[in-house]
């Protein structure tokens, strides 16, 4: 009776072993960086990738120094490096504006006694994020929303910008900023054109035209001499508010620096960039990046994320390993998301992996069309690494892969390219 409660022990033993050693979750040293703060005073901190942490004075129990570790996941490659992953508790993916965690080194469980505050530089603005904790970290990597929107600050003249745009451009310029329509695909107009030039034909076209205007002038003959509407009414603040909303949009939409053509046909700044080249940092200065804003009660991963949903159901991805690797972490992120996800082990056929699909249903839901990239690597300081491009299909998502050897160095090189 005794050997079987042994084994039963034993197997549980290697049930948990198994399922807890692929989300691990321990960062290495080198994710973190140390700060040494006085626990009687109110400071601010700066990370290295610009995150601002504000900590009230006694927001820990122990008294004078206190020495800090704050770890900061915003990069894909940081993701796929640290083995980080965007999937919540249910199974679903999520796309990341950073993962966070700052601990208290000498009583890292503790709560902290008064809430600390995180300014967190952003590309763009996304509304749709909310905050997501790892509430359980040994049951998994999964993340748990909790149900706190995140403030982003910075954003008011964007979106009086935006209702402004919606009210009296759309009808002729793409709401999603890449067509010509009636006019001209507006997609990062803001860095083709000066700020000042841009308030001046938005109040008035006609008259930039009129007084001979080069960029103006342009554009009237490029686009068959048909002049756009005045906007008198709108204030100077008005117009660059709308601007800053194209600019947002455009980071937003993925459109690249000079990917809607119109703007170039004119653009007359590669001539000003020659002529001064301070020029050009002051003419972006207005459409400065948004910041999210989240408050860490403790010292618990904290992630700003918001749930994808895809419509298209795809069998699952499968990938089979031609030679077995020990170690082996195989993960797939979006090429135009910030999304990591995990493959796991096929318990059927040993060799192959799996997309993780917690609900585990046979068809799993993917944006049809979207690239990604498949990254498998094992061993250490010698790697073993295959980083792949692939699309997946409704069907027949079976690749096989063996790993190419290299160092550790050039795997951070490869994944920092995704
Ligand atoms: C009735 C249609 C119409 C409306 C409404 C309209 N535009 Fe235009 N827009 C045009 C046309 C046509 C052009 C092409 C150039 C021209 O007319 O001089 C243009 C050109 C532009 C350009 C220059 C693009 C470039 O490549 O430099 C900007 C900027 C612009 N519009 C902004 C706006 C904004 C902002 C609004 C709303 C406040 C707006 N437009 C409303 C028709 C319109």
């Amino acid at each position: 009776m005794k050997h079987i409660h042994f084994l039963f022990f034993l197997l549980l033993l290697i049930s948990c072993k198994n399922d807890t050693a692929f989300y691990k979750h321990e960062l290495t040293e080198s994710a973190y960086q140390f700060f040494e703060i006085d626990n009687e005073r109110d400071t601010i901190l700066r990370s290295k990738e610009g995150v601002t942490i504000h900590i009230k004075k006694n927001t820990f129990s122990d008294e004078g120094a206190i020495k800090l570790r704050f770890a900061a996941i915003l990069s894909k490659a940081d993701m796929i490096e640290h083995q980080m992953y965007t999937v919540d508790q249910d199974g679903g993916m999520l796309e990341s504006g950073g993962m966070f965690q700052l601990q208290n080194m000498s009583s890292p469980d503790e709560p902290f006694n008064k809430a600390v505050r995180l300014e967190i530089p952003a590309e763009y603005v996304n509304n749709k994020m909310t905050k997501y904790t790892l509430a359980n970290p040994a049951e998994g990597l999964a993340w748990t929303n909790s149900g706190q929107d995140i403030d982003i600050l910075h954003t008011k003249d964007m979106n009086r910008g935006k209702k402004l745009f919606n009210k009296h451009c759309t009808m002729c310029h793409d709401a999603d900023l890449r067509k010509d329509l009636t006019g001209p695909a507006l997609g990062n107009v803001h860095l083709h054109r000066s700020e000042e030039w841009l308030v001046q034909f938005t109040k008035n076209s006609g008259k930039l035209i009129a007084e001979g205007d080069l960029v103006a002038n342009c554009l009237w003959f490029e686009w068959n001499k048909s002049v756009m509407p005045s906007y008198p009414s709108l204030s100077n603040q008005e117009i660059i508010n709308i601007y800053k909303y194209i600019a947002n949009e455009s980071q937003k939409q993925k459109i690249s620096r000079n990917e809607v053509s119109f703007t170039q046909t004119c653009d007359t700044t590669a001539i000003k960039t020659a002529e001064s080249s301070g020029d050009r940092s002051q003419q972006h200065s207005h459409y400065s990046n948004p910041i999210y804003e989240i408050i860490l009660p403790d010292a618990q991963w904290t992630n700003i994320d918001y749930l994808l949903k895809f419509e298209t159901e795809i069998t699952p991805i499968k990938l089979e390993m031609q030679t077995p690797y020990k170690d082996l972490t195989i993960m797939l992120s979006f090429q135009e998301r910030n999304t990591v996800i995990p493959f796991e082990t096929s318990k059927e056929t040993p060799g192959t992996y799996q997309l993780l699909n917690f609900r585990n249903y046979e068809q799993i839901t993917f944006p049809i069309g979207e690239k990604v990239n498949i990254i498998a690597h094992a061993g250490e300081p010698i790697k073993y690494f295959k980083v792949i491009e692939y699309t997946p299909k409704k069907q027949d998502n079976v690749i096989k892969l063996s790993l190419d050897i290299g160092s550790q160095k050039q795997f951070i090189q490869a994944i920092e390219r995704l």
